[in-house]
């Protein structure tokens, strides 16, 4: 039988091909983002990620995810954004994302985080990009350049994870959970674009 990951990948592949044309993503590989851009897509992430990963700890099902704490971005967007000059009275300003995922039972979590931790193998590919571009400075750039070693180990104990959890989980919902947070997070980005 099929492992529940790549019944994951397969349903949601459309969905991963159709983010990565998100007007607003689609500028993070482009040899002509902008300082201005790259801030904007920053903001824009952290909208997303603050409440969901505030969601996560209300989810008693967080704590028997490995290396959870490890798993959390918001403050390295936090870090990013302050090193490019926002103040935290600012970030805190920041518009919030309100139309998030279902992560209502452990079915769901596993398949919001599904997409959430793969969406870190694609950030190795943006980071090496970003690296290309004249104005990028590591101090501004930890969102998408963590250690590739440290996101391989992490991806790696997360779908051992989530396989030794499949049988008791709710495929279904976890399915549906995965290709809801892609739509949301695409949705998202889009909005009100500066
Ligand atoms: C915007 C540009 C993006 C690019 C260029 C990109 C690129 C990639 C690449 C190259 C991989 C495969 C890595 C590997 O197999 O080693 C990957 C995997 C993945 N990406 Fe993206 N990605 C992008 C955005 C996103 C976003 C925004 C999300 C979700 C929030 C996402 C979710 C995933 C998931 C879940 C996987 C794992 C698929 C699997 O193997 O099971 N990606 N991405």
């Amino acid at each position: 039988m099929d492992s529940l990951r790549n019944k994951l990948k397969s349903a949601t592949m459309a969905s991963h091909t159709k983010i990565e044309a998100n007007p607003v993503l689609a500028k993070l590989t482009s040899p002509s983002l902008t300082p201005l851009e790259y801030k904007t897509i920053l903001e824009r992430y952290y909208g997303f990620f603050r409440p969901l990963e505030e969601k996560f700890l209300l989810n008693a099902n967080h704590s028997t995810i490995p290396s959870f704490n490890q798993r959390l971005r918001t403050q390295r967007l936090k870090t990013d954004l302050e090193a490019l000059g926002v103040s935290d009275a600012e970030i805190d300003a920041l518009p919030i994302c309100d139309r998030l995922p279902a992560l209502d039972n452990e079915s769901e979590l596993l398949g919001v985080l599904y997409v959430m931790e793969g969406s870190n193998l694609g950030g190795m590919l943006i980071s090496k990009h970003l690296k290309t571009l004249p104005f990028f400075s590591v101090e501004s750039g930890t969102f998408f350049g963590d250690d590739p070693q440290a996101v391989s180990a992490r991806w790696k104990s997360f779908i051992e994870h989530l396989e030794s959890r499949s049988s008791s989980l709710d495929e279904t919902a976890t399915l549906n959970s995965a290709s809801e947070t892609f739509q949301k997070l695409d949705q998202w980005m889009e909005r009100s674009v500066r």
